[in-house]
C-alpha cells in the first residue's frame, strides 16, 4: 500500500490518522529495528558497497540534513550517488511504514 500525504483534501483525515497511531504505538506501527537486521543491515552495519554505516555520526548528520523525507523517499525507491541503494533495500515485502521505520532507526542510532 503506497500513502502519498500531497494534496490538501488528505491532509485532515491523514493528520488525525496519525495522532492516533502516535497514541497508541510508542513511535511507529512497524518496529524499525526488526525491519533494519531484516533486510538493511547486511548493507549499512558494514558500509558495503559505499552505505552510510549506521553508527558513523557524521555520515548521518550530513544525512539527516536532507530532510526526513527525501531519505524516505531514497529508501522506498533506491538511490544512486557513490554507490547503489536498492528500493526497500531489495525486500519488496516491506511497506512504506516498516521502510521508514527502519530510516527512523537507522538515524537514531547514528547520533
Ligand atoms: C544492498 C545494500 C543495501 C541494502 C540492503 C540497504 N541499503 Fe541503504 N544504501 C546502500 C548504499 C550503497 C547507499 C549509498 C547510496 C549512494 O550514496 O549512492 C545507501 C543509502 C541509504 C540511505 C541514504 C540515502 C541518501 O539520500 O543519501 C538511506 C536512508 C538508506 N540507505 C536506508 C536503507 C534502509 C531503510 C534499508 C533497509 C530497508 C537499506 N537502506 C538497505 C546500500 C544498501
Amino acid at each position: 500500500m503506497k500513502t502519498k500525504m500531497t494534496g490538501t483534501g488528505l491532509m485532515l483525515p491523514a493528520i488525525a490518522c496519525t495522532w492516533l497511531m502516535i497514541a497508541s504505538t510508542p513511535l511507529h506501527a512497524a518496529d524499525g529495528e526488526a525491519v533494519y537486521n531484516k533486510s538493511c543491515k547486511m548493507c549499512h552495519a558494514s558500509g558495503m558497497m559505499s552505505a552510510p554505516k549506521v553508527g558513523d555520526a557524521d555520515a548521518w548528520k550530513a544525512l539527516a540534513a536532507k530532510g526526513r523525507d527525501v531519505l524516505y523517499d531514497h529508501s522506498i525507491n533506491g538511490f544512486h550517488d557513490k554507490g547503489m541503494m536498492p528500493p526497500r533495500g531489495g525486500d519488496d515485502s516491506l511497506t512504506d511504514e516498516e521502510v521508514k521505520a527502519a530510516v527512523d532507526y537507522m538515524v537514531q542510532n547514528s547520533k
